[in-house]
């Protein structure tokens, strides 16, 4: 890890959940080195009244709880973490700057600065702002902004915080966090395709039938009610995580894997996607009570925080025509939810049957046009959570059989954890990125007013939200969509 440039990450919210459960511990084992910790310090700020004693005590607790050894923790903990209190009003930037000018001359540190927003959005403004204002948008070496998702809660508000962060912050200065760039799955997506002539050379509508992405959880909205109502699955998921593994499922090949050629090719993407119309192309759902995994949950509404009439989506299915030369006629179908039957994030891409089957039951060869012939289609499954990895299914003979060939679907399997054990957490890959000054996997400014673009209408319209149980794959007029998903298929009850 000596490729860490010394600096200084100072993190906004460090009293919160993200900086305990994510943050911290990335940043723990990004400094694991004794010769990176003995150069690079966190400095954590917040309205919370704290002393740097007290923010130590809390990220021990925080790092004891992942299982990292006491002594080690303990020690990273006293060394290299501080705390600045934003003051009642959290608008004490003036403080902050004094404090972090201090920690610099203390540490002999050479100005690089990662500023982390870890903020509720409503107060993204005014922090950047009051960074600007104090002169902390620049400094002696570089000076990095990293805002975390939401960007935006639409079209208009996307563009106006893009201009608001541009007049404080150079664009080569923002890392826009979606942090599933981070997870190592989705970035070997890129490497599967590119690094693999066998597949590239099918990956169109000459050979693809549809694409199915489908990002399923199995939790609900536990204690972020308050935000969560006021957003929904599109904004929450669709807008950014899913979109992300659309473009990266259906980019062109960029020209280098440089981070201007790759995020060009996904922006390229976007632009080729056509608006979804809400009155068919979307399907929309909001969680009843039900069991998961043997155990009653509530009902969306009776959550805390949800007013008992609330109508935000917790689940929505979508079908997205790519308009280019690659994907036209070939459907994307998105899929995400909150209380189904399962963690699942996987790509199911589905190829083409034969041209005409001669494997009937009749005996007979058909073609698909006619009636009750059953062609079958190869199908690869991109896992990206749980069980990495990929399958890919294909037709075999059953053995035996009395002179008649019997197909039946075997598959060619490759794990993740099996060939290189754990997979290493996404905001590691992230915070790393940052510090290295690779924007590569933060999401540009076009690239995130883009994908805003594309759901407006789903945004603006009001449409119905239909009803569905907790520990199902979604309500069942989803089924208008696509009658049969092939991630249910395989890991439906
Ligand atoms: C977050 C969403 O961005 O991603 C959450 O706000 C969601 O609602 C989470 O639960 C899912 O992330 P992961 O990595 O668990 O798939």
């Amino acid at each position: 890890m000596s490729d860490i440039q010394t600096h200084l990450f100072v993190i906004f919210g460090a009293s919160g959940d993200l900086a305990r459960r994510k943050l911290l511990p990335a940043l723990y084992r990004l400094m694991q080195s004794e010769e990176v910790a003995r150069r690079c310090y966190v400095l954590g700020t917040a309205r919370t009244d704290w002393t740097d004693e007290q923010f130590r005590e809390n990220a021990r607790e925080a790092l004891r709880d992942k299982g990292y050894a006491e002594q080690e923790v303990s020690e990273w903990c006293t060394r290299n973490l501080y705390y600045q209190c934003l003051g009642e009003e959290g608008n004490d930037y003036e403080g902050l700057r004094r404090r972090i000018e201090q920690l610099e001359r203390h540490r002999d540190l050479p100005g690089n600065r990662a500023f982390y927003l870890s903020l509720p959005p409503s107060i993204y403004r005014s922090a950047i702002e009051e960074l600007g204002e104090v002169g902390l948008n620049a400094s002696p070496g570089w000076t990095r902004l990293v805002v975390e998702k939401p960007f935006g809660y639409d079209l208009e508000s996307a563009r106006a915080l893009n201009d608001h962060v541009h007049q404080y912050f150079s664009e080569d200065q923002v890392y826009r966090i979606d942090h599933y760039l981070g997870k190592e799955t989705v970035q070997n997506l890129l490497a599967f395709r590119f690094g693999n002539a066998i597949f590239e050379s099918i990956w169109s509508r000459n050979h693809i039938e549809r694409v199915e992405i489908t990002v399923s959880e199995s939790l609900g909205v536990g204690g972020r009610g308050a935000y969560y109502d006021q957003s929904g699955q599109v904004r929450d998921m669709v807008q950014n995580h899913l979109t992300q593994l659309l473009t990266l499922t259906a980019m062109e090949p960029p020209t280098s894997m440089s981070a201007t050629a790759i995020r060009q090719e996904k922006v390229k993407v976007l632009n080729a996607v056509q608006q979804p119309d809400p009155a068919t192309d979307a399907v929309f759902g909001q969680y009843e009570a039900g069991t998961i995994d043997g155990e009653s949950v509530p009902a969306y509404r009776d959550e805390p925080d949800i007013p008992d009439e609330s109508i935000t989506e917790t689940f929505a299915a979508l079908r997205l025509n790519v308009a280019n030369w690659r994907w036209q006629g070939v459907p994307f179908y998105l899929r995400t939810g909150k209380r189904l039957s399962a963690k699942l994030t996987q790509i199911a891409v589905r190829f083409k049957g034969a041209p005409v089957s001669l494997f009937q039951e009749s005996g007979q060869p058909c073609i698909p046009q006619n009636a009750g012939c059953e062609m079958r289609s190869n199908e690869l499954l991109i896992t990206l959570q749980p069980n990495e990895g990929f399958d890919l299914r294909f037709e075999v003979k059953a053995p035996g059989g009395s002179g008649k060939m019997e197909l039946e679907t075997q598959q060619l399997s490759f794990s993740y954890q099996d060939a290189f054990g754990p997979v290493p957490d996404a905001y590691e890959t992230l915070l790393r990125d940052v510090i290295l000054g690779d924007p590569t996997l933060f999401v540009r400014a076009d690239e995130v007013e883009a994908s805003w673009q594309l759901y407006a209408p789903l945004l603006e319209a009001e449409s119905p939200v239909h009803a569905y149980e907790a520990g199902t794959w979604g309500p069942n007029e989803v089924e208008r969509l696509l009658p049969q998903w092939t991630s249910t298929a395989r890991t439906g009850p």
